[in-house]
């Protein structure tokens, strides 16, 4: 059962640094890592090209020796790839985006994004629903900005979820001039102790993750003028609300169709 919390009960959500403070230091930081983000990037590249050679020269093992080479050559290939889509996320970070907002059909982003996951959804056992009001159908918002963020929030969703499943449901509803997407599922939940850390950049708690998914997400919001908030109870569930801002009267839908898979 997916949780269904109360506006009352959402006591856990964070205080966080006021937006325009933390953008003015993540630009500052943004310049520098970006620099040192390129200059990772290409030994990076030479490195990854190299090992797949070495990879290719040992594709068919004939002494104990050669099978050593061949597998230590696909683990440092293996890592290597790892450390370029760290750079590559966070270079995506640092940088910040060129936001051009539009009117965005919410109901077709969403409804996008739920068949790109479908065949992810059923083998983790998950079922995903939409449920899209009438009032909150546009909001103003990128809509390929605005999909890695909710993607961003999808993976995790299907992360908390593991190996079995549980359910994932998107939602948006109107408020006075905004438009709030939530995205709930019933995945092992946010310890309390741990909800002011989750959107630091490099915070995970995952094997393998980068951290940067939430700090992605909440820069993407907040470029759109928008909020983000976090409510999350251990083994029930999470829920992220997205705060965006609605469209004005004479604004045009631009489809959502444009948007590419990610
Ligand atoms: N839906 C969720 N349910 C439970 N925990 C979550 C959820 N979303 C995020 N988290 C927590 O926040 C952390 C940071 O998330 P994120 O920035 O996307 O990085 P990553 O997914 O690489 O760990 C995760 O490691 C996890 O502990
Ligand atoms: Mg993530």
């Amino acid at each position: 059962m997916l949780p269904t919390w109360q506006d009352s009960e959402l006591r856990w959500e964070q205080i966080v640094t006021p937006a325009r403070q933390r953008r003015q230091r993540l630009q500052t930081m943004g310049v520098l890592a970006a620099g040192l983000a390129h200059e990772i990037k290409n030994p990076l590249s030479t490195m990854s090209l190299n090992l797949q050679l070495l990879e290719e020269d040992f594709a068919e093992p004939s002494t104990p020796l050669e099978q050593r080479t061949q597998r230590r050559a696909r683990l440092l290939l293996g890592e290597v790839n790892r450390l370029d889509s760290i750079v590559n996320d966070f270079l995506t970070l640092a940088r910040g985006y060129e936001v051009a907002p539009t009117a965005v059909d919410l109901d077709l982003l969403i409804s996008g994004l739920l068949s790109f996951h479908e065949a992810a959804h059923a083998r983790l056992g998950i079922s995903a629903r939409s449920a899209v009001s009438p009032e909150a159908r546009l909001a103003l918002a990128d809509p390929k900005l605005l999909r890695l963020a909710l993607t961003n929030l999808v993976v995790n969703a299907q992360q908390a979820m593991g190996e079995d499943g549980g359910e994932l449901l998107l939602e948006t509803r109107a408020r006075d001039n905004a438009v709030e997407l939530r995205v709930t599922d019933t995945g092992a939940g946010v310890a309390r102790e741990t909800l002011d850390k989750i959107w630091q950049p490099f915070f995970s708690t995952k094997q393998g993750g980068t951290g940067l998914g939430l700090p992605t997400t909440r820069r993407i919001v907040e470029e759109l003028g928008g909020e983000i908030r976090v409510v999350s109870e251990l083994g029930r569930g999470t829920r992220f609300i997205l705060s965006l801002p609605a469209v004005p009267k004479q604004l045009p839908a631009a489809g959502a169709s444009e948007v590419s898979e990610p």
